[in-house]
C-alpha cells in the first residue's frame, strides 16, 4: 500500500506525548515496560490488534494508547493508531490533524485505508482519525466491513492500536474487544472504583477478549522513586 504523506503532525501537538518528546523520562520507560509485557503476551498467539479501554471517562485511555503507539513505533514497528472512540474522538487533536474523514469513512466504504491514513511526524507511526461521528457506532463496529478493516490493517501494519470509549458507558468497546487480539484496561489511581474495574473485567471476559493487563494511571510517585528511576538510567 502506498501511503501518502498527507499531513504532518505539528511540532506543538507532538510535544504533548511524553514518549515522543522525552523518551528517556521515567514515564516513557514505564510505557516501554508495558510494550515489553505485551510482547511477552504474544508467545502463544500473535498479539497485533490491541485496544485500550477503561471503565469510565477520563481515566487515561487516549493518553495511554497514543504513548504506546509511539513506543511501538520507536522499535521500528509499523504502527497504526485508530480512533475508535466514536463518541468523543481525540486522536485528531493529539496529532494536530483534521478529521474530515477517517475510520468511519472506511467502514462506510466511502474511502480506502490508503486514502485515509495520516503519516505523523514520528517515524513508522500512522494515525486514522475517527472520521465523522455516525448515529450508529455499535452497528458500524459489528459490521462485516469492520472485520475486513481489521484484516487489512493487520496486513499493512505490524501493530494496530485502538482508542475506545468507556466500557461501562457504551457497547462499542465490548464489540471491538471481541475482534482485537487483546485488551488493555486503564484504571485511574485512587479514582476507579474496584467494583467498576471488576465489572469491566467481566464484560471483557464475556466478549471473549484476552485481557493483556491493567495499566495503573496517574499513580502518585514519591520523590525518592523519581531519584531511583533517574539514578537507574
Ligand atoms: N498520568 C497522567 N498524568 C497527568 N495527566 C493525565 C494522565 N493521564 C491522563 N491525563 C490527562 O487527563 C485527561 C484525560 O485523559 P485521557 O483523554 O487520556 O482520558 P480518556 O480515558 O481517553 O478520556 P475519555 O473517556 O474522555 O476518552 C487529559 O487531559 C490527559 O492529558
Ligand atoms: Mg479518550
Amino acid at each position: 500500500m502506498a501511503l501518502k504523506k498527507k499531513k504532518l503532525m505539528s511540532k506543538d501537538a507532538s510535544r504533548k506525548l511524553i514518549s515522543a518528546v522525552d523518551p528517556k523520562s521515567p514515564i516513557s520507560e514505564q510505557y516501554r515496560t508495558i510494550r515489553t509485557n505485551i510482547q511477552y503476551s504474544s508467545i502463544d498467539k500473535e498479539i497485533r490488534a490491541i485496544m485500550v479501554t477503561s471503565s469510565g471517562p477520563a481515566e487515561g485511555k487516549s493518553t495511554t494508547v497514543a504513548n504506546l503507539a509511539v513506543t511501538f513505533a520507536q522499535l521500528g514497528k509499523k504502527v497504526l493508531l485508530v480512533d475508535a472512540d466514536l463518541r468523543k474522538p481525540t486522536v485528531h487533536h493529539t496529532f494536530g490533524v483534521d478529521n474530515l474523514w477517517g475510520f468511519t469513512t472506511i467502514l462506510t466504504k466511502q474511502k480506502t485505508l490508503a486514502e485515509t491514513v495520516v503519516e505523523t511526524g514520528e517515524q513508522d507511526l500512522y494515525v486514522l482519525t475517527s472520521g465523522p461521528i455516525p448515529p450508529n457506532p455499535a452497528e458500524l463496529l459489528s459490521s462485516k466491513s469492520m472485520e475486513q478493516f481489521i484484516e487489512e490493517a493487520k496486513e499493512q501494519f505490524d501493530y494496530v492500536l485502538f482508542d475506545t470509549p468507556p466500557l461501562l458507558a457504551v457497547a462499542d468497546p465490548q464489540i471491538l474487544a471481541n475482534q482485537c487480539d487483546g485488551t488493555i484496561l486503564v484504571v485511574f489511581s485512587e479514582r476507579t472504583e474496584i467494583e467498576q474495574a471488576k465489572k469491566s473485567k467481566e464484560l471483557l471476559e464475556h466478549a471473549q477478549s484476552k485481557l493483556l493487563g491493567v495499566v495503573l494511571n496517574h499513580k502518585e510517585v514519591k520523590n525518592s522513586d523519581y531519584y531511583y528511576y533517574y539514578g537507574a538510567k
